[in-house]
């Protein structure tokens, strides 16, 4: 992949451009008030009265509505959750995109499976930070900044890609690197990623390797932490080092038995259904399927999420993590939940 840094990025074309950052919830917060630091003109578009309204002006936003904050960009970044995104975009956006505007995505879902179709004369980007919002914000107010991905939909002005790096530069993403994909790349190892690995599959692993030492006998409190909270421990050595790091600093039996028992688990067949779910995204019947519950009001989301809570994971975690909780993490844990 091309790999960009601070070098290829010239923030002075962003001069006498106003950004308007539409939505102010993980991802919009971070990135408008990192914009703003650093020196460039940002608008938030909120609905009033709604609570990123109120947030918006106490961290020193100027706050308008959508489609005014449309109406006054040169750059629209929609920031809103991805659901939501093609109906705002059509009510607020589309009209009031100017001759030459740029368009901005910090996920390709809605370009990717044609939810939104904008006109052939703006240009259209993506900039997707790969961490969450907190995270955006704090390694920038450190200094440094989060990888992030770009790429370019539509170049209309043939400026599209210097828009783009500009705006990762403004955000310190270019001090760690920024690496140009498609949109559509973008898009599927996104979906796969979490649906496979990261949320989808790490939660049904734990959750099966609990329920078996439980009905094995034994106790809700031992499966907890050998299956859920070691995990964040090991997570840490593969991030800092890769997975050979991590196997350096176990124990060799946990090397020994890791991998040999490892591959038994995690086998061909379960390769191939990830195959299965990559297909399902590449073909569109996840997008579809996704949007279909989402405009149906989500019944079966929340039966899965009413029922998914119950589990004896979840009530043994909550009583344990009491005992260590430290007011840092708490904090933290509720500034992602807000
Ligand atoms: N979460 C991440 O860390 C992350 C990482 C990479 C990329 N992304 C991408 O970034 C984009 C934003 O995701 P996010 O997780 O940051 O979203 P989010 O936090 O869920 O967005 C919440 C914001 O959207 C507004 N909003 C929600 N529904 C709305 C509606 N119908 N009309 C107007 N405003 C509405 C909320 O306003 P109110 O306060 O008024 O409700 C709030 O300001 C998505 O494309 C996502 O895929 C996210």
């Amino acid at each position: 992949m091309k790999i960009y840094h601070d070098e290829d990025a010239d923030l002075s074309i962003l001069k006498n451009k106003t950004i308007a950052v539409l939505g102010y919830g993980i991802q919009g917060s971070a990135q408008a008030l990192c914009l703003k630091d650093s020196g460039l003109n940002v608008v938030v578009g909120a609905r009033q009265g709604g609570a990123s309204w109120k947030r918006a002006k106490a961290d020193g936003h100027k706050v308008m509505e959508l489609w005014d904050a449309a109406k006054a960009a040169d750059i629209i970044c929609l920031l809103t959750p991805d659901m939501t995104q093609k109906d705002i975009y059509y009510k607020f956006v589309h009209q009031h995109l100017k001759d030459g505007a740029t368009l901005y995505f910090s996920h390709g879902l809605n370009i990717t499976f044609n939810q939104i179709k904008p006109p052939k004369n703006v240009d259209v980007i993506m900039v997707a930070p790969k961490a969450p919002g907190l995270k955006l914000r704090e390694t920038y107010q450190q200094g440094f900044g989060v990888p992030a991905l770009l790429a370019i939909h539509q170049d209309f002005t043939g400026k599209a890609r210097k828009t783009g790096l500009a705006l990762a530069k403004a955000m310190n993403f270019t001090k760690a690197g920024v690496f140009e994909c498609t949109f559509d790349q973008e898009t599927v190892s996104y979906l796969f990623g979490e649906q496979v690995v990261l949320c989808g599959g790490s939660a049904e692993l734990i959750k099966a390797a609990f329920e078996t030492l439980v009905e094995d006998g034994f106790p809700p409190e031992l499966a907890y932490f050998e299956c859920l909270h070691e995990l964040k421990l090991i997570l840490d050595l593969i991030y800092a080092g890769g997975i050979e790091y991590m196997w350096s600093r176990v124990s060799e039996t946990a090397r020994y038995g890791g991998r040999t028992r490892g591959k038994r688990v995690i086998n061909k067949e379960v390769k191939a259904r990830m195959k299965e779910v990559l297909e399902e995204i590449k073909n569109g019947t996840f997008a579809h399927e996704w949007i279909s519950e989402y405009n149906a009001g989500l019944p079966k989301f929340e039966i899965m999420k009413r029922m998914e809570s119950q589990h004896q994971v979840e009530k043994v975690g909550a009583e344990i993590r009491k005992l260590f909780d430290n007011p840092e993490q708490k904090k933290k844990k509720e500034k992602t939940e807000e």
